[in-house]
């Protein structure tokens, strides 16, 4: 892998949790900062991820296979990292994305029940090891995040049943207490705004020493 000088930062967390909002407002507060950065997100931020996202997200008449849909995020993922995320940080520029490998540990491993293992490979397969320097979790009980997200209409994880997704929290939870020195937790049933400065508190810092 090339040698990379920008910082790689990815939000995870459950429905609703807000983590989009985080990764756009720290993404806003830098460029105010004039610190080159770049948002991006998955499934999609690539035409090709963007397609494969659609068939991902919609409630379909037929019915995708727990492998299928992990080897899908993984396609969606090596195109991302290819044509966005490593040219973005071998130019020195830092990349905000909204979820990235530890949604597929999340929602397939402990969510769909599938190997760990198997994940691991596929997510190393799919991002030539590359990780986030930082991973942020928006943690959020899923009756609390899915009531956020009432209005809007359901997709095909939304639609899950209650033990799903608190599965997936839990394997979120698991996931960050396993690596504490990358993901840092934090109670995502705060005002965004406050969410919003303690990120930015603890990713300043390190900006200015990433950058040269
Ligand atoms: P999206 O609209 O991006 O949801 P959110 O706003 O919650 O991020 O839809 C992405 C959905 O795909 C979301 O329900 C989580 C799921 N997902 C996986 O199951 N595995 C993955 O590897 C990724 C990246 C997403």
């Amino acid at each position: 892998m090339p040698k990379r000088t920008g910082l790689f930062i990815a939000f995870e967390g459950g429905e609703g949790c807000g983590k989009s909002t985080q990764a756009r407002l720290l993404y806003n507060e830098l460029q105010r900062h004039d610190v080159p950065a770049l948002l991006t997100h998955e499934p999609g931020g690539t035409p090709l991820g963007d397609r494969i996202r659609k068939i991902l997200k919609v409630k379909l008449d037929f019915n995708i296979g727990p492998k299928t849909e992990l080897l899908l995020f993984a396609a969606c993922r090596a195109q991302l990292i290819k044509d966005v995320i490593l040219p973005a940080l071998d130019k020195g520029t830092h990349v905000m994305c909204d979820r990235f490998s530890g949604s597929t540990l999340a929602y397939q491993g402990y969510g769909r029940g599938l190997d760990l293992d198997l994940i691991e490979s596929i997510n190393n397969a799919a991002t030539g090891g590359l990780q986030p320097d930082m991973i942020f979790l928006l943690d959020i009980k899923p009756e609390t995040g899915l009531r956020r997200k009432h209005n809007t209409d359901s997709d095909r994880f939304e639609t899950e049943d209650i033990a799903f997704h608190r599965r997936v929290r839990e394997g979120y939870l698991e996931l960050s207490r396993r690596d504490p020195g990358r993901w840092t937790m934090l109670d995502a049933d705060r005002p965004a705004e406050t969410l919003a400065k303690t990120v930015f508190d603890l990713v300043y810092p390190i900006l200015n020493k990433a950058v040269p």
